[in-house]
């Protein structure tokens, strides 16, 4: 083994430790990189009183100085709301088919809408709004309870076939029977041809006339005469090819045979009277606003 040269005039005392002949140099720290070292741990002790830093079972030390990330979030969401409130009071003492008129509050309730609706109802209708089997598309003119702002208000207050408040309890809550056990299966094949016929072709052309009588007796009550369904009921306009289930023989049979249900949560009690207000405007001006 070669022992490593000592340069000259750098001669490095030892400790005076030896192991088998193996000496220990001693070489201490630069001064000034422990002083900085000795200042960190003061200034270490001083955060450490200052802010919140010791965990506990329950938080941490709270520090002296009452510093706290929360209640900084807090108060920015208190002045951005202080800051709103005027406007947010004026858009729930509007009248719901004045906002449109009004270019500083409708262009308000599009935009605090469309961040309602990237927050709350994206997950259901799709981000843009254009829906999926079962989740109506509210870019469109088909509605099933209604289009115009005040529709879109009430439908997005109680919700749809929701236990809402005494108040509202009768609203959107009409379903579509299931009629697997109130039809015989002649019928029922007899009549999903005839709604096929509605809006295109049925499967089997010569079962329509059955199938309109069926209908007249047992869906035009809901659907009317015509098939151009009722909102006051929810039930869908079956004539205009738009489907929210689907318009092949095998959905349609599954749907008068089990029924549907489509239901949406009520959101008088997660959303603030202008939050709904503005989100209703936003669906209204989506483009198929009535
Ligand atoms: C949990 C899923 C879900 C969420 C979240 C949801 N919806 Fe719905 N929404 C539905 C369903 C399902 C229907 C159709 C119900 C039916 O079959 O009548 C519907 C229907 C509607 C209708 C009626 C459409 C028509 O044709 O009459 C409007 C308007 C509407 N939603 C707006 C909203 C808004 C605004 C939000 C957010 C605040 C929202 N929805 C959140 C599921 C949802
Ligand atoms: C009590 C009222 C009522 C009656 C009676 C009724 N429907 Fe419906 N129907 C509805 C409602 C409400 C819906 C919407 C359900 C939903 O949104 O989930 C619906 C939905 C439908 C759909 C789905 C349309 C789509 O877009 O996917 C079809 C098809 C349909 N009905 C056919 C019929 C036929 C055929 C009959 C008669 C055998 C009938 N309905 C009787 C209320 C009714």
């Amino acid at each position: 083994m070669s022992k490593k040269p000592v340069q000259k005039g750098n001669q490095v005392e030892t400790t005076g430790h030896s192991w088998d002949g193996i000496e220990e140099y001693n070489n201490p720290l630069p001064k000034w990189w422990v002083w900085i070292f000795y200042a960190c741990i003061v200034w270490g002790i001083g955060y450490s009183i200052a802010y919140p830093a010791w965990p506990g079972i329950k938080g941490a030390t709270a520090g002296v100085l009452g510093f706290s990330t929360r209640a900084n979030v807090q108060a920015d969401i208190d002045a951005a709301a202080a800051k709103l409130a005027p406007i947010n009071a004026k858009l729930e003492a509007a009248e719901l088919t004045e906002i449109a008129n009004d270019a500083e509050l409708s262009a308000y309730a599009v935009s605090a809408g469309s961040a309602v609706f990237k927050t709350w109802c994206a997950q259901c209708h799709g981000s843009g709004a254009a829906g999926a089997k079962g989740y109506p598309n509210l870019l469109d003119n088909d509605w099933l309870w209604g289009g115009d702002i005040e529709s879109i208000h009430t439908t997005i207050t109680v919700g749809i076939r929701q236990q809402a408040d005494a108040d509202n309890d009768y609203l959107r809550q009409s379903e579509m029977t299931a009629f697997g056990d109130l039809l015989e299966a002649e019928q029922i094949d007899a009549v999903v041809n005839y709604v096929m016929s509605l809006s295109g072709d049925a499967q089997d052309a010569s079962k329509v006339a059955e199938g309109a009588v069926v209908f007249e007796e047992n869906c035009a009550s809901c659907h009317m005469e015509d098939g151009t369904g009722d909102r006051s009921q929810g039930a869908p306009n079956l004539t205009d090819a738009i489907w929210l289930y689907g318009g092949d023989y095998a959905t349609i049979s599954e749907t008068v045979v089990g029924g549907r249900k489509g239901a949406m949560p009520a959101w008088n009690e997660r959303l603030s009277e202008a939050q709904i207000r503005a989100v209703a405007t936003y669906v209204h001006g989506l483009g198929g606003g009535e």
